[in-house]
């Protein structure tokens, strides 16, 4: 294998040849658009650090999702700020809370989209930890129950997917339980697995209001220098129940999606989250990267990485990008 035999320049010559030897593409079926849905009618407001995404009341959700749709986007997140916040979380169980009115608005319309929840309490206690507390301490068990009927009522408002990102243990064998109890075997579990305890999180805290009063999430989410513990977590997850796992943030942890990949045959999702899109539309604004190039870079490495399923904030950008040829 020695030049000049070989010569690898020869297959990068034309726009052609380039596209005929590529390896990945990227499509937008692989996407999923994070949502943030707020009460109200006829409400946009854009999130100040997250250009180009709103905190959004349930109508102008759905003439977003028309848009999402049509792109040929797969499916939505939807993540939700209730009107009022307690200890337990308890407006994340409300039949008429604004996620549950959302994914209606979303079904009845008919739409050719998938629709995810995030299941956690973060947005709905007023302390903003992911469960409920005793003496400054994140219980575990006490969490499930009220984790499991938040996806139990996610489904019954018409979820197709429901996402827990709390990071509880057993909470994925807890939800599959309550769903198959309600006859929901049908729902699927997208298991925030490999959840890592990130500052990238940042500028979603601010787009969903759901930062920490005290302390921090190391006590339940992933020290991010931990490798081996991600496989153990999703093999967890996956024991217990669940359908798809993902890996979260994505670009400090490609690693973690290549060895999920390469050990697990279940489908895998990675999530590129807010800080990840923040840092890009700051260094776009300033004129300093382009923005397209970059983009579909950064999510082309997240395929590259092993993730067939991509949550991310880019997507609507990337999907009409990639329409028009990459
Ligand atoms: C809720 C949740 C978070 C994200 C998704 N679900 C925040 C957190 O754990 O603090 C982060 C998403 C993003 O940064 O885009 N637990």
């Amino acid at each position: 294998m020695s030049f000049p035999l070989h010569r690898p320049r020869r297959l990068r010559r034309t726009e052609k040849l380039r596209g005929l030897v590529r390896e990945h593409r990227l499509s937008a079926a692989g996407f999923i658009y994070p949502m943030f849905v707020c009460p109200g009618t006829r409400v946009r407001n854009e999130i100040g650090s997250m250009p180009g995404v709103y905190q959004q009341s349930a109508d102008q959700i759905l003439e977003e999702c028309r848009e999402v749709e049509s792109l040929g986007i797969s499916g939505v997140i939807l993540f939700g700020l209730p009107e009022s916040k307690d200890p337990r979380g308890a407006s994340s169980l409300a039949k008429d809370g604004v996620v549950q009115r959302a994914i209606e608005g979303i079904k009845k319309a008919k739409l050719d989209l998938l629709v995810v929840t995030d299941v956690c309490l973060c947005e709905y206690t007023d302390h903003g930890h992911c469960g409920v507390i005793d003496h400054g301490d994140v219980l575990n068990d006490e969490t499930l129950g009220i984790l499991s009927e938040q996806a139990l009522s996610h489904a019954r408002a018409g979820a197709d997917l429901v996402a827990p990102s709390d990071m509880m243990d057993g909470r994925v064998g807890a939800i599959r339980k309550k769903l198959d109890e309600n006859k929901f075997e049908s729902v699927a579990i997208m298991a925030y697995s490999a959840k890592y305890c990130s500052g990238f999180y940042g500028p979603f805290r601010e787009a969903a209001r759901s930062a920490p009063q005290f302390g921090d999430r190391r006590t339940y989410q992933m020290d991010p220098a931990n490798g081996d513990e991600a496989l153990k977590e999703v093999a967890l997850d996956l024991e217990e129940g669940a359908d798809i796992v993902m890996v979260k943030p994505a670009l400090a942890y490609l690693d973690i999606i290549r060895r999920v990949r390469e050990r697990f045959d279940v489908p895998v999702a990675a999530y590129n989250v807010s800080g990840e899109y923040s840092m890009v539309k700051a260094a776009a604004a300033n004129g300093w990267i382009d923005e397209k190039r970059i983009v579909l870079e950064i999510l082309g490495g997240i395929q590259r990485a092993g993730a067939e399923i991509i949550l991310t904030y880019h997507a609507k950008d990337a999907a009409r990008w990639i329409q028009v040829g990459q």
